[in-house]
C-alpha cells in the first residue's frame, strides 16, 4: 500500500497488522493555543486536533484497523449505530475496502455534514426512530445473527487503532517539552477513546518505556444531558447506569449507555483523572474560544476544553500542569451548530460606498 508506514500505520508494531485499509490517517496537529492557555492558566495546554483525519474524526483511525480485519475475516456487510462521525468514518472506510456497509442513526439528531459524508461514500441509511444506544442494541443484534460484522467501538480492533492517539501525543509532547503531558481531557460518548488511551499507556508501561507516574491523568467532560460516565465516577460505581433520556447540542456524545464504561471507569480511576458535565452554553463558549484561535472544531470536540475550564475553577486541576486537550471532530461536521455559534452575515447592497457605510468608515 502506499501509506505503508505512515500516520497510525507508524506505530504498527503495537497494531494487529503491518498496514491496513488507509488514507492515510493518523499524524492529527497537537495545535498550540497560547491565549487559552493563559486565560485557563496551566503551564501548558495543547490541542490535539483529531478533526483533521480523513473524514474529520478520530474515527479513522480505528476504522482503518477495524475494516482491515473485517476483510480478513471475509465479511459481507459492515455495519455501525452512530451518532454521525462513526458512520461517515466507516462508509469512507468501507468504500476505500470495497464492502457493502449499513448504518443505523438516530433520526433528526445527527449532524448534516456526517449525513452527507455516509451518503455520498454509499452507506445504506437508515434513520431508526429511537436514540443512538437503542441503535446500538440493534446493530448487536444484527452482529448475533450473523448479519452484519460490527464496527461500532465494542469491536476491539477500532480500540487498537485508537491507541495512535495515545502514542502521538506521548511522543510529540516529549519532543516539545522533554515530559509528558500530565494530564489528557477528553469529550467521552461510548467511552471507546478513554478505553484505547488507557491500554496504550498500560502497554507503554509494560514494555518499560514509561513509568506508571508518567501516565497522564484520564480526564472525561461529557454534557450535562448525557453524563453517565460523571454519574458512575462520582458515586463511585465500577459499572453506569442507563440513561433513557438523554440531550445535548454536542450530538456526537448524546448517548446514555457508554459500551465501554467497563474497560474505560478503571482507566479513569487509576490514573487518577476524573469526569465533568459540562452544560451546553459551556460547550458553546469553548467552540468560539477554540475558533479564536483558529482551530474549527464540532460542540462534542469542545466539551475538552469547557472540562478542562471548569476542573480550573474547582481547583481539581492545578496551575502547574501540562494538559492535552482532545478535540475529536471538525468544525464542518455540523455547519448548523457553527452557524449558530458564530457571527451572522449581514445583507448589503452591491455597491462600495455601502460596504463602507456599514463598516462605519463613510
Ligand atoms: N467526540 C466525537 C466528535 C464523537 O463523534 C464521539 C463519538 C465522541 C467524541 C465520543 O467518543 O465514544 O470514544 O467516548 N461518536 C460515536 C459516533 C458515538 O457514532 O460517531 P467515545
Amino acid at each position: 500500500d502506499e501509506f505503508e508506514g505512515e500516520g497510525v500505520w507508524r506505530y504498527s508494531a503495537a497494531l494487529p497488522f503491518e498496514e491496513g485499509v488507509s488514507l492515510p490517517e493518523g499524524h492529527t496537529p497537537l495545535h498550540r493555543v497560547p491565549r487559552l492557555e493563559e486565560e485557563v492558566g496551566v503551564r501548558s495546554l495543547r490541542v490535539k486536533h483529531e478533526g483533521m483525519n480523513p473524514t474529520g474524526s478520530f474515527k479513522d483511525r480505528g476504522m482503518t484497523v477495524g475494516v482491515r480485519v473485517a476483510q480478513e475475516v471475509g465479511v459481507g456487510r459492515l455495519a455501525c449505530a452512530s451518532t454521525g462521525n462513526t458512520s461517515a468514518a466507516l462508509a469512507a472506510y468501507g468504500a476505500r475496502g470495497g464492502m457493502e456497509t449499513l448504518v443505523l442513526l438516530p433520526a433528526g439528531k445527527v449532524a448534516a455534514g456526517k449525513i452527507a459524508q455516509a451518503a455520498l461514500h454509499k452507506a445504506r441509511i437508515l434513520e431508526v426512530d429511537g436514540n443512538f444506544d437503542e441503535c446500538l442494541d440493534i446493530v448487536q443484534d444484527l452482529a448475533d445473527r450473523g448479519e452484519a460484522y460490527l464496527l461500532n467501538s465494542l469491536n476491539p480492533f477500532r480500540l487498537e487503532g485508537q491507541k495512535t492517539i495515545g502514542l502521538e501525543i506521548m511522543e510529540e509532547h516529549y519532543e516539545d517539552y522533554g515530559e509528558y503531558p500530565d494530564r489528557i481531557v477528553l469529550p467521552v460518548g461510548n467511552a471507546g477513546n478513554t478505553a484505547a488511551l488507557y491500554k496504550c499507556f498500560r502497554e507503554l508501561v509494560k514494555a518499560g518505556e514509561i513509568t506508571e507516574e508518567q501516565v497522564p491523568k484520564l480526564t472525561g467532560a461529557q454534557a450535562e444531558g448525557a453524563a453517565p460516565m460523571v454519574e458512575a465516577i462520582e458515586e463511585g460505581n465500577d459499572e453506569t447506569r442507563r440513561w433513557e433520556e438523554v440531550e445535548t447540542r454536542a450530538t456526537a456524545i448524546r448517548i446514555g449507555n457508554p459500551v465501554n464504561a467497563p474497560k474505560a471507569l478503571p482507566g479513569i480511576r487509576e490514573t487518577g483523572g476524573t469526569a465533568v458535565a459540562v452544560s451546553d452554553e459551556e460547550i458553546t463558549e469553548a467552540q468560539r474560544d477554540l475558533a479564536g484561535e483558529g482551530v474549527g472544531v464540532e460542540p462534542a470536540s469542545a466539551a475538552s476544553i469547557a472540562g478542562l475550564r471548569k476542573l480550573r475553577d474547582r481547583g481539581v486541576i492545578e496551575d502547574d500542569e501540562s494538559v492535552v486537550c482532545l478535540t475529536t471532530g471538525h468544525l464542518l461536521k455540523d455547519p448548523d451548530a457553527a452557524a449558530e455559534a458564530g457571527n451572522d452575515p449581514e445583507p448589503v447592497d452591491n455597491s462600495t460606498e455601502a460596504v463602507l457605510d456599514l463598516l462605519g468608515e463613510n
